[in-house]
């Protein structure tokens, strides 16, 4: 026999049943009806007044325990069997289960709640399976199409007779493979960091003023090759509490993708202001745009709506962004039109510095 057929099917026994029968013919005192009967010198008309009472006791006690265990088997027993098989599957790794609550919503009893956060909890498992299945997936294809391009050029390059200049074309292909390569592997450690909490927020005051100057001048070579306008439009001086250093990598992220995605001869433009509660920084580019569908996606982990950049990052440059922003409490929005242009507008809540530090 297997261990599932020994499994009782039942968590109240048949023996449990057979004492509240016993029971309730006892208070319905057949008993005394018993030993009258077992009188020798009773007659007929007796034996039958004692005997109609004594078989009418035990139909209703017999009638009452089945009744109970019915009522206990279809409202505890049947229910707690569901989640059982429920759970089982769920343990073989189908997580599509289901178990429909008994009442309806106006008179949910806990079973029906512990229901609900069980279909909760499946689904969580689900999607979590998902995430974890996508995110290997793409890890290893973003992986392998730098290494791909490694192994091809070192291979070319073991050609003889290459000239100098094939040789560096090849050494600066192999160069921006690892370069890939490297920031791939940096954002998906800063993002596990960041999403497992290892990196607790650091707040600081400092000039935000002086932080989105810094980072827009790092990309002077950029606008410069490019020939994008930048535009600076932020405020003399905004202490703001922060952590500057993750911060930073908002901005930086935000800038890159402002003229990643902005044409030639196109103009990028910095604003920051802020008012009692809020300081906002927008960055707007007058680049290829994001279509509605895609901006739905582009904070996604690996998303990258424009294919012809793709070689350009990996798609973790916004879910770091995002992440870095809920940790701040802060906030996102997109405003995109395709062909028209992008502003990413950021909100970070003011928290008030001591006075001594609002004058450093
Ligand atoms: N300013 C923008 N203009 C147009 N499209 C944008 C802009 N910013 C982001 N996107 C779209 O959102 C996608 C995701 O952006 P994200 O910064 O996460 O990735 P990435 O820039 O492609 O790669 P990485 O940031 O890892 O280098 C981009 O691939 C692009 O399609
Ligand atoms: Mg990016």
């Amino acid at each position: 026999m297997s261990a599932q057929e020994k499994r009782r099917e039942s968590r109240f026994p048949g023996s449990l049943f057979a004492l509240y029968f016993v029971t309730l013919l006892l208070m319905s005192g057949i008993h005394m009806g018993l030993v009258t009967l077992i009188n020798e010198n009773l007659h007929w008309p007796t034996i039958v007044q004692v005997l109609i009472p004594t078989v009418y006791w035990g139909l209703v006690a017999g009638a009452l325990t089945l009744f109970t265990r019915y009522k206990i088997v279809k409202t505890y027993d049947q229910p707690m069997k569901e989640l059982a098989k429920a759970a089982d599957k769920v343990a073989k790794g189908d997580f599509s289960v289901y178990i429909p609550p008994i009442h309806t919503s106006n008179r949910h009893d806990y079973l029906d709640l512990m229901f609900l956060d069980f279909n909760k909890m499946v689904a969580e498992l689900g999607s979590l399976e998902t995430m974890r299945t996508d995110f290997i997936a793409n890890v290893s294809h973003e992986i392998k199409t730098p290494l791909a391009g490694i192994q091809n050029y070192a291979q070319l390059l073991q050609r003889p007779g290459l000239t100098r200049e094939e040789q560096e074309t090849y050494i600066s292909v192999i160069l921006s493979s690892t370069r890939r390569l490297s920031s791939l592997v940096t954002n998906i450690l800063k993002l596990n960091k960041l999403e497992s909490q290892q990196i607790a927020p650091q707040f600081e005051s400092y000039d935000l003023c002086g932080q989105l100057s810094e980072c827009a001048i790092r990309f002077e070579s950029v606008w410069e090759e490019k020939q994008i306008d930048l535009e600076a439009n932020l405020e003399d001086r905004a202490i703001i509490r922060g952590d500057a250093s993750l911060l930073e990598l908002v901005w930086n992220n935000l800038l890159s993708n402002a003229f990643k995605f902005t044409e030639p001869g196109g103009t990028v433009t910095l604003r920051q202001s802020s008012d009692e509660t809020h300081v906002t920084v927008s960055v707007s580019d007058t680049g290829c745009g994001i279509s509605p569908e895609a901006q739905e996606h582009i904070f996604d982990k690996f998303y990258q709506g424009d294919t012809s950049h793709a070689t350009e990052g990996n798609g973790l440059g916004l879910a770091l962004v995002l992440r870095v922003l809920q940790l701040m409490d802060a906030s996102i929005q997109v405003e995109s039109r395709e062909g028209v242009g992008t502003t990413f507008t950021v909100q970070i809540p003011i928290r008030r510095a001591s006075e001594r530090e609002q004058t450093v």
